[in-house]
């Protein structure tokens, strides 16, 4: 039988993506607070003691998570639970609220199962998302992305970044966003010297549990060089990895022109390369995401040392089953290979 998504998603894809984004967004919100989203916990939400895991001091039900920029705004994160993610990255933020860029910035490359982003950090801003999160109710993790303020030197990027932090500090973990590839400044801040600037301002004022997010861009040395300041500073993990200017020959849909970062299918490999690399090198836990859209998918960056995933782009094209058919597809593929739960499944194959 056709699910319900089966049905929406020509419609919804008719529309520009962002505009189909609004509409997901609108309907999950007008769940919150009614009945509705106590059906949608019932239909969606597997709860299973061989998903629950725990990574820096946190409880998670299910080690699937919603990707940061979802969310960007802390609007949907308890429908987004009811769904059956196991955590939600909420952000990115900044200090001061942003429009991003003109649109169109969102594009679909459906032929690929992928999608080009140029949004540009656009964001309620700190003080807003701040008031947000400390009014929320969700029974899952929530953690916050932090990004830089667009007009902000690369020089005054860690009190800015602190600045922000001390708005959305009623966050269970903060991810510290050096990696976006569509606002200004970025590029200069993932070098060994910026990095330990912002990570030691943020760690004075108290962000903890800290984890920062790493390009696919980056390379080989310059990961090394970012995982030897996560070990330095004893940062407590490491998402890998933001969107991809690059891209990949195998792409064909005409979008894959547009400028931006590159996200979904064409993205998973190299993703999951990237959290091999990390979890070779690091003993704190790894957060895999890119191009997560299958329990396989999952169970890939699982093995390859991910203590929990990420999806957004796999949302728009599989939809709102997509973290209940992951769970499931996961016990199948535990009991399959004779793992006791999730954990013990991490970095089997390093
Ligand atoms: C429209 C859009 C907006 C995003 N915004 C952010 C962001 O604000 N901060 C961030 O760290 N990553 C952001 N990302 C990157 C995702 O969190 C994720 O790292 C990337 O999309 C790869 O995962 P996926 O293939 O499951 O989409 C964004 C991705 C998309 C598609």
């Amino acid at each position: 039988m056709p699910s319900l998504y089966d049905i929406a998603r020509p419609l919804l894809f008719r529309l520009p993506a962002e505009t189909a984004h609004a509409v997901g967004h609108g309907f999950l919100r007008a769940t919150q607070r009614t009945r509705l989203q106590r059906v949608l916990r019932a239909r969606y939400a597997v709860r299973d003691d061989r998903l629950a895991t725990a990574a820096f001091g946190q409880e998670f039900p299910s080690p699937v998570g919603v990707a940061a920029g979802f969310d960007k705004n802390a609007r949907v994160a308890p429908a987004l639970a009811a769904l059956g993610f196991g955590f939600v990255e909420v952000g990115g933020v900044t200090a001061e609220p942003q429009a991003g860029n003109p649109r169109p910035r969102l594009f679909r490359l459906r032929e690929d199962r992928a999608l080009v982003n140029r949004m540009g950090l656009n964001n309620d801003g700190a003080d807003a998302v701040g008031r947000r999160l400390s009014g929320l109710d969700v029974a899952v993790p929530v953690g916050v992305n932090i990004a830089k303020t667009e007009h902000v030197a690369p020089a005054n990027a860690p009190a800015d970044y602190r600045w922000t932090y001390e708005r959305v500090a009623d966050a269970d973990f903060f991810v510290v966003n050096v990696s976006c590839p569509n606002s200004q400044g970025f590029e200069d801040l993932q070098n060994r010297e910026s990095m330990t600037a912002i990570l030691e301002e943020l760690q004075e004022a108290g962000a903890a549990p800290l984890l920062v997010k790493l390009s696919p861009d980056l390379p080989e040395p310059a990961v090394v060089d970012a995982l030897a300041v996560v070990r330095d500073l004893d940062l407590d993990g490491v998402v890998a990895t933001n969107t991809t200017t690059d891209r990949p020959t195998s792409l064909r849909s005409h979008n894959r022109a547009e400028p931006g970062g590159l996200s979904g299918a064409p993205v998973e490999a190299r993703a999951t390369e990237t959290v091999r690399f990390v979890a070779d090198r690091v003993d704190v836990p790894v957060v895999g995401v890119g191009g997560v859209a299958s329990a396989e998918d999952a169970y890939r960056k699982i093995r390859a040392g991910a203590s929990l995933v990420q999806l957004y782009t796999g949302l728009v094209y599989e939809g709102p089953s997509l973290a209940r058919d992951i769970n499931r597809g996961l016990l199948d593929l535990l009991e399959r290979d004779g793992f006791d739960s999730v954990a013990d499944a991490v970095g089997a194959d390093l």
